[in-house]
């Protein structure tokens, strides 16, 4: 199974550093769920590892070879990956976005082989699109649209897969779908997962290895129990949490309840009253 780690890895927009020596580990055949603050560098370190974007410094291993001196099809075949925010031109069917995912496998011209058909018809029964794979993609709900997406980065058959925000602006039940499906797929076929996911609470039940980022640093990686914890929380969101222990699942759960703040001139909290205002107590 391919190996994935970040070696040294400094990335830029510009001359503006947004990670700075960054070293993980992705493990293989595993859930790995990415954490962090809006801005903090997720999806940019998520499209570093998938050679959309180029490294200032650093490398990025898969199997010990660098990915960026790989041709975009060896690594496509390798690695697949849902951005945040993906697009499509307007009219293009389910069953044409998914046939996208074919590409690195295409070999010339002549359009889609048979085995091409076999792998997206499977992709199309693993995410449940059957009714809606002759639909344009507007006119699917989010949900559904979000599973057209997940269905072509499977078509692309790799091994790794990458998932940037997988379940934002979805119901909850559409959440789970979407989660429930991945931990099939994780644990059928043994694909290694890495995904992007702001609910700490499915973070935690649904991976098996977390990395908490903050400022494009990983302040904390390991098991949920090792890195959904009131400090690593304190330190990578600013918030005071509780946390319990999933009676059902037994993987940890946590209660935010207020914001935490470093004051410049020494540890400060605040607290909200019963009346709404914020008091503000120092060394606690
Ligand atoms: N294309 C870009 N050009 C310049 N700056 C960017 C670009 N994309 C993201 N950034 C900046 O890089 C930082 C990290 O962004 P991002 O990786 O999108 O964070 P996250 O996914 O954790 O919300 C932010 O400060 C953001 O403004
Ligand atoms: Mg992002």
């Amino acid at each position: 199974m391919a190996s994935l780690k970040t070696s040294h890895l400094d990335i830029a927009y510009e001359d503006r550093l947004i990670v700075q020596d960054l070293n993980i580990s992705i493990p293989p055949g595993m859930i790995t769920a990415l954490v962090g603050a809006n801005g903090s560098g997720k999806s940019t370190i998520l499209k570093t590892m998938a050679r959309i974007l180029q490294p200032k410094n650093g490398n990025v291993l898969l199997d010990g070879r660098s990915i960026h001196k790989q041709s975009t099809r060896e690594v496509a075949k390798q690695l697949a990956i849902l951005p945040q925010n993906p697009t499509a031109p307007e009219g293009l069917t389910v069953y044409e976005l998914i046939s996208y995912g074919r590409f690195p496998h295409q070999k010339g011209f002549g359009g889609l082989k048979a085995e091409d058909r076999k792998v997206i018809d499977w992709a199309i029964e693993a995410t449940r699109m059957q009714e809606f794979s002759d639909r344009a993609l507007e006119h699917l709900s989010g949900g559904q649209r979000q599973r057209a997406w997940i269905a072509m980065a499977l078509a692309q058959e790799t091994d790794i897969l990458f998932l940037d925000e997988p379940t934002t602006f979805l119901d909850m039940a559409h959440q789970l779908e979407v989660l429930q499906l991945l931990e099939e797929l994780n644990a059928e076929s043994g694909r290694t997962i890495v995904m992007v996911v702001h609910d700490l609470n499915h973070a935690a039940r649904y991976a098996h290895h977390m990395i908490a980022i903050k400022q494009g640093e990983a302040v904390a990686q390991g098991k949920p129990e090792e890195v959904v914890t009131s400090e690593v929380l304190r330190e990578v969101f600013g918030i005071e949490a509780d946390i319990v222990t999933d009676p059902r699942s037994g993987v940890p759960l946590c209660l935010p309840y207020e914001l935490y703040r470093a004051a410049t001139e020494g540890k400060v909290r605040s607290q909200k009253q019963k009346d709404g205002t914020i008091k503000v107590a120092s060394n606690l």
